[in-house]
């Protein structure tokens, strides 16, 4: 296989081509995928891929002498783009790599909508060997070692989705401040730990210490945090960071959460305060001013960013932030930092993009628009919201939590049987599936559901089924291949609706994808920041 490498330096980025590039190269993949999760590699028969796997994009993220902007590494395998791949034989039904359907992995035969060289591939291997070999994700130390020669149709999707999708690795190490204690991080003192998780713990301090940087930058007054939920962030930037800091939530409850754990706080601190005099800062201490109240694309920008009432007249300057805001709270705050003259910068992290308005939500920028398959279905957006690293970890553990998605799917099987209308009713919350016999987990399910938990069993089948629990967890592993490659889509169409209306924006793998895998942060400003964007991912000291 020959392969040339073009490397494109994209200098500050301005005309938003790299981008472009990008986005097309994905909008291809995901209208290849959505072909084929449409189409079904029976009806495909050959199909040419060349054209999808021209370029391999490589985002590479310049470390050390790195300039505003990135580069671009351009893989053009030219072997690759003249192959013909060659579909296996007609196997009937579509492919249908997506989680949603896993409960109908026996129900409709989903191991059989595979091509057959994939299952054999695929088939009798481990969990840790599909995360090292098809998820790319190796032990500590593990050499990689294929057991057989794969299908150069599994080969190309492999390499492409991880090709395509954005780096999800932050420029720090696995996350230090767990080192000594996996549930407190070093790096936030006890008062600012107290009711909040690791997961959280971590989120806050990142994607604060980014906003306070981000503010000093652009010259902001004060932070809009918009979804503010329990108001962690919001309460770590202004009395952890001293940031002016204003909250907006749609949900009452939490705001007065969030109020009652701000009293809290204050309290911790100041008798902290009292006792160390010397070692804590004495300074005048704000909470976060908390606003309930739904955001709207198109609410007025004067209603909704109002500066504080203590701000300077006529000079606020916001930064709007959004930590994990939901479907289209994120398009809300892109849109809002787009029109509101006020608003100078924007650090937001989105998530549950299956949640976004079709039309609305996606596509945002008028170049994806008028690419041909830009649409992305419910099924892929979901798909995108999954934990691919943490998943990653479960499969190298091997633990038993891995056969639910099998119970689940036989699960489906009897409901079938009992009640054929009745469609993958949600079965949450039966507690630990992992120690259940799968005749067990099947008769707690029927009661969830409302049916006779007495219905005889073919315990046969059950077995059989559990058999096949490593060929489940392979299905849901190549879908979750392709969760990356969506979410970049996304991310990547709103880069270029920013750019298009001549805003600046980056993409920065904040936190540890581990501990929270919707990492990336969509980070913009009005002006130019010129090298300074590369300060904002770094760990302080
Ligand atoms: C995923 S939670 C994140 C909460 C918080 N930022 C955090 O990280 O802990 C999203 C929050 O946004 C709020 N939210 C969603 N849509 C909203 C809207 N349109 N206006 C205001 N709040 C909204 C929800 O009520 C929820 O509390």
């Amino acid at each position: 296989m020959c392969s040339e490498c073009i490397l494109v330096s994209e200098e500050g980025g301005e005309s938003g081509t790299g981008f472009r590039e990008e986005v097309t190269q994905l909008s291809r993949m995901t209208h290849w995928l959505q072909l084929v999760l449409s189409v079904g590699w029976g009806q495909m028969g050959m199909i040419v891929v060349g054209g999808f796997f021209l370029k391999t994009l490589f985002l590479e993220r310049g470390k050390g002498e790195r300039k505003r902007g990135r580069q671009i590494s351009v893989d053009c395998n030219i072997s690759v783009c003249r192959t013909t791949l060659t579909m296996e034989p007609p196997v009937g039904s579509s492919l249908l790599i997506t989680s949603p359907l896993l409960q109908e992995f026996f129900t409709d035969s989903l191991w059989g909508t595979l091509p057959c060289s994939w299952q054999e591939a695929l088939d009798g291997l481990n969990p840790p060997q599909l995360a090292t070999l098809l998820l790319g994700m190796p032990g500590d130390g593990e050499v990689v070692r294929y057991r057989s020669v794969w299908p150069l149709t599994l080969l190309a999707l492999k390499s492409t989705a991880y090709a395509l999708a954005f780096n999800r690795t932050p420029g720090f190490q696995t996350p230090s401040e767990f080192l000594e204690n996996p549930s407190q991080s070093s790096r936030l003192t006890a008062p600012f730990r107290k009711h909040v998780r690791p997961k959280k713990q971590h989120e806050i301090r990142r994607l604060g210490e980014l906003v306070k940087k981000l503010s000093d930058l652009t010259g902001c007054t004060q932070v809009v945090d918009v979804g503010s939920g329990q108001g962690h962030l919001s309460r770590f930037m202004s009395l952890g960071l001293g940031l002016k800091v204003k909250s907006i939530e749609g949900d009452q409850r939490l705001v007065e959460r969030a109020q009652h754990l701000d009293q809290e706080l204050l309290q911790a601190l100041e008798k902290e305060e009292k006792r160390n005099p010397q070692v804590v800062q004495i300074g005048s201490r704000r909470s976060p001013h908390h606003v309930v109240q739904w955001v709207d694309p198109r609410t007025r920008c004067e209603e909704l960013l109002l500066p504080l009432e203590d701000s300077p007249q006529g000079g606020a300057r916001l930064l709007l932030t959004g930590l994990h805001a939901c479907g289209d709270l994120s398009v809300a705050l892109l849109r809002h930092f787009s029109c509101c003259p006020e608003v100078e910068a924007l650090a937001s992290v989105g998530c549950c993009y299956m949640k976004l308005s079709d039309p609305g939500g996606y596509p945002l920028s008028q170049w994806v628009a008028t690419l041909p398959g830009y649409e992305l279905s419910y099924r892929l957006r979901e798909g995108a919201c999954h934990a691919l690293e943490e998943y990653a970890q479960r499969l190298q553990k091997a633990g038993p939590g891995l056969r639910t998605h099998c119970y689940r799917a036989a699960l489906e099987t009897v409901i079938r049987h009992a009640q054929p209308k009745l469609r993958r009713p949600g079965v949450q919350g039966i507690p630990r599936v992992h120690e259940l016999k799968i005749e067990e987990y099947v008769q707690r399910g029927l009661q969830r559901v409302g049916l006779d938990p007495q219905l005889p069993l073919n315990l046969a089948a059950l077995r059989a089924h559990q058999a096949q629990e490593n060929r489940v967890v392979a299905f849901f592993s190549l879908a979750l291949l392709l969760a990356p490659l969506v979410e970049t889509l996304i991310l990547l169409d709103r880069l270029l609706y920013l750019q298009e209306q001549g805003f600046h924006s980056e993409l920065l793998p904040i936190f540890s994808p581990e501990l929270s895998p919707r990492n990336l942060v969509l980070v913009a400003t009005k002006g130019p920041l010129g090298q300074a964007f590369s300060v904002l991912e770094s760990e302080d000291s």
